[in-house]
């Protein structure tokens, strides 16, 4: 319906019409403008930077509140039309707030734009300097509404817009860029921290103090700092682009631009792209834990080989790493294998010719032949892209690690843990070997039934124990650490916290039988070691963090780069006999997670240990 121009003039009467108020007062010291829906008048301001769809100006009249952004947004196509960066003009509008999703924050603008007056022009305009004209970002903690932790349980228990906090731009990070928002910045030294996203959008820490910094320049998050002192890079204001083949430890030029909030996520609009000034190496030193060829020294790797298939065309580059960086470990876990057909839901579940066709080219490089062994799901239960049936597996040496009293199971047999007598001793076996746990509890709905093995390794007296996990996937369902809900939703929590009480029960019965057992759990969690699902499995399982028990500093223990953090989804927790052996040893192969993205061969990085599995 066209409104008559008698309906519009009433409602414009019955808005309060607020009249003249500084920028300070409209966005006022909180998320949400006091001003939100009404007019305002002569709101003057320096116009410091020009977009496709409006103009940001800056208060003439700044108060000295911290929390209070002197800038605002002027949204509107045309209205830039006329001006030029440097003018000082006075205009009249209507304040509004916007966003485009209902889990995104809200941004303050000025819409509908009316009376534009240039007062002035050719005034000088000076960014701020993040950290040297501004309060440093804080480094740990999002927003008074996480309650000291971004991954409490349970999540998005309250909205920032219902709430709408007093900012504390000290204390908080999302506060800190909320009370820019608007502003023109400057990130001095900037330094990117993840690869950029197919927009070219990049992440960075500019020259301010930043915690969870690893050696290679990303931060990586650690329990209750998920590092809001990054901030990302958005689509520059003068139509050009950022370039997409940047990684972990590039340093840019220095980078001027807005601060505003879209798409879920704080940023800066950079005035024009990135540019390079050094870029990081991403070469990656190869593993140096060696295997003996016996129980005294095997190593053990795991690797998430991102949907692997017998056509995939990292099928061989996935088998390079194996050779070259992971050195061919003894037994090897992998995740994300798919079935013989791939992606084709045409009812095909076995996944030995994907196997075959890894095992072939890791031998072709190096001559080593590996045996496989995994258990076919049933069609399509397992989540994952359809028609792929995604599954665990094991890749072993037989020379040095053989399955111990083979008796395979199938895709809806439980295999259990069952006391065998050895003498006057019970010890723990399992009954299907390989088996899956547990396939029929709802814990794994549509997901990955963790592979259970027991092994005996060559010169051991005693067998040790292995799963192979693949936990529910975040992907999809949460939100961003940026957004409304806070704490911002973890995808699949719940599910996964379900899945570590049926996977930490299994382990439980296995040392239950025998608390010196050698039991090795590892895979994609999902999950990171800070969080419930994982605490709540190694308070079950007794299971250590071998990243702890190895003694891997907080900041290099990462397997994956995903937004602003470095962080390790994929972990191998170890039964108190190997995290307590000195011989234990831990590697985190960077070999994905530093290349820049054409480079990458799998979203995830591997791993590599070593163990003592002879058995007392
Ligand atoms: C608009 O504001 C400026 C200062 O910001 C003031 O000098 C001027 O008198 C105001 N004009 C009107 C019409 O209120
Ligand atoms: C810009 O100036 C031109 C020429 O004076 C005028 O026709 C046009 O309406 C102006 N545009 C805006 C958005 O003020
Ligand atoms: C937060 O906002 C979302 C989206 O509008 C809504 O679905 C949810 O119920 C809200 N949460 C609370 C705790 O009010
Ligand atoms: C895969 O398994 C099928 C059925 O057991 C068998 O016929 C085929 O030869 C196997 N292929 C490979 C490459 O091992
Ligand atoms: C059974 O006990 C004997 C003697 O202590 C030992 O050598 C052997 O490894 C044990 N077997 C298992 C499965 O633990
Ligand atoms: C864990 O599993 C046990 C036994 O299956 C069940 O009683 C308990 O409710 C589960 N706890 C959680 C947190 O899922």
């Amino acid at each position: 319906m066209k409104p008559s121009p008698l309906f519009c003039c009433v409602l414009a009467s019955l808005q309060s019409l607020a009249g003249a108020v500084s920028i300070a007062e409209i966005n006022g010291n909180k998320y949400l403008s006091p001003y939100s829906g009404q007019m305002v008048t002569n709101v003057t301001g320096l116009l410091v930077a020009k977009g496709p769809n409006g103009v940001w100006i800056r208060s003439a009249s700044p108060d000295d509140d911290e929390a209070t952004s002197e800038a605002i947004y002027v949204f509107s196509s045309s209205v830039g039309a006329n001006l030029t960066v440097g003018d000082v003009l006075s205009l009249d509008g209507k304040v509004s707030e916007y966003r485009s999703n209902a889990n995104y924050m809200y941004l303050t603008e000025i819409t509908s734009p009316k009376n534009v007056k240039v007062l002035s022009s050719g005034n000088l305009v000076t960014p701020l300097v993040i950290g040297k004209d501004t309060l440093s970002p804080p480094t740990v903690q999002y927003s008074s509404l996480d309650n000291g932790d971004i991954y409490n349980v349970p999540n998005g228990v309250v909205n920032v817009s219902a709430v709408n906090p007093v900012l504390d731009p000290t204390k908080y990070g999302l506060d800190f860029w909320e009370s820019l928002s608007g502003e023109l910045v400057t990130v001095k030294k900037p330094v990117a921290i993840k690869t950029p996203n197919q927009y070219g959008d990049t992440w960075v820490i500019g020259d301010w103090v930043a915690t969870g910094r690893n050696k290679h320049g990303g931060v990586t998050m650690s329990d209750k700092d998920s590092n809001p002192e990054a901030i990302i890079i958005g689509s520059p204001l003068d139509g050009t682009k950022n370039s997409a083949d940047s990684k972990m430890g590039d340093q840019f030029e220095d980078i001027t631009g807005i601060v505003q909030h879209a798409f879920g996520f704080y940023s800066i609009l950079p005035l024009t792209a990135i540019k390079t000034a050094t870029p990081a190496s991403a070469a990656v030193p190869p593993t140096s834990l060696l295997s003996q060829g016996n129980c005294k020294a095997i190593t053990v790797g795991s690797y998430n080989v991102e949907n692997l298939n017998p056509k995939s065309t990292h099928l061989p580059q996935i088998a390079a790493h194996i050779v070259d960086y992971m050195k061919t470990p003894d037994l090897l876990f992998v995740q994300e294998v798919q079935d013989n057909s791939g992606e084709t839901d045409d009812g095909v579940v076995s996944a030995n010719v994907t196997l075959t066709a890894l095992v072939g080219a890791i031998e072709s490089l190096s001559g080593v032949t590996y045996a496989f062994a995994d258990v076919d799901p049933v069609n399509n239960a397992d989540g994952g892209a359809p028609g792929g049936n995604i599954r665990t597996a094991y890749l072993y040496r037989p020379e040095v690690v053989r399955l111990y009293k083979p008796n395979q199971g199938g895709a809806t047999d439980a295999t259990e843990v069952v006391p065998v007598s050895n003498g006057s001793k019970a010890v723990p076996a399992l009954s299907f070997n390989p088996g899956r746990i547990d396939p029929a509890n709802p814990a794994w709905e549509r997901s990955r039934k963790p592979l259970a093995a027991a092994w005996k390794a060559k010169g051991a007296r005693r067998p040790f124990y292995t799963v192979n996990v693949h936990w529910a996937s975040k992907s999809g369902g949460g939100t961003s650490l940026h957004g409304d809900r806070r704490p911002p939703l973890n995808g699949a929590v719940e599910a996964r916290s379900a899945q570590a009480n049926v996977t930490g029960s299994f382990i439980a019965q296995i040392l239950e039988l025998d608390p010196a057992a050698n039991v090795i759990a590892a895979g994609d969690f999902n999950e990171f070691a800070f969080v419930q699902p994982m605490r709540t499995f190694s308070a079950i399982s007794s299971m250590v963090d071998l990243d702890e028990a190895a003694g891997i500093p907080v900041e290099e223990r990462y397997t994956y780069a995903y937004d602003m953090n470095a962080q390790a989804l994929d972990h191998m927790y170890v039964s108190p006999a190997l995290a307590h052996k000195k011989s234990t040893r831990f590697e985190h192969i960077h070999i994905n997670s530093w290349a820049a993205y054409d480079d990458q061969v799998s979203d995830h990085d591997p791993g590599v240990a070593l163990f003592d599995v002879c058995g007392c």
